[in-house]
């Protein structure tokens, strides 16, 4: 187990496209077993490899339903409905603002064998994966969000993604 480091906005690791990911080697999958370590012991819900400073299409999201996913070189097959609700980033610490998203998603992403794997997601979980992926395209929440970043509640018990 292996906790990295987290980059925080204004790193350009954040801002970069990432490269897809073309062959599974053993620095891949080490890099994902820290990804799920990073993003337990940061208490998030997603994590990002630019987050990591790794400039590849890999993320990770568990919503705490059971599921947690491995995303690798993932692509949206549909995204309908709509959400509106506050989100948060371990790479934006201690902020949150409102982004409307899609509700309901479908992607479709390689697994650890490069196999092609879909998976759903309604609510949060929607959320989490879109925020996830907009990472991949060096895109923070923010620049989603309808109003400016505001403080967190200290007392709120928020999960960042
Ligand atoms: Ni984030």
């Amino acid at each position: 187990m292996a906790i990295r480091k987290i980059r925080y906005i204004g790193d350009p690791c954040l801002q970069k496209v990432c490269k897809p990911v073309t062959k599974i080697t053993p620095s891949i999958r080490e890099l994902v077993e820290d990804m799920f370590d990073t993003m337990y012991e940061a208490r998030g819900v997603g994590l990002a490899a630019p987050q990591v400073g790794i400039l590849r299409r890999i993320c990770v999201v568990d919503v705490m339903d059971d599921d947690p996913i491995l995303l690798i070189n993932p692509e949206v097959v549909e995204a309908t409905g709509e959400q509106t609700d506050d989100e948060g980033c371990l790479s934006v610490p201690g902020k949150c603002a409102k982004v409307t998203r899609a509700d309901h998603v479908v992607v479709k992403s390689l697994d650890l064998d490069m196999n092609e794997v879909i998976y759903e997601g309604d609510g949060l979980r929607a959320r989490a994966i879109l925020h996830e992926m907009d990472h991949l395209n060096g895109v923070l929440y923010g620049e989603r969000a309808s109003e400016p970043y505001r403080d967190l509640d200290e007392e709120e018990d928020w999960e960042e993604e």
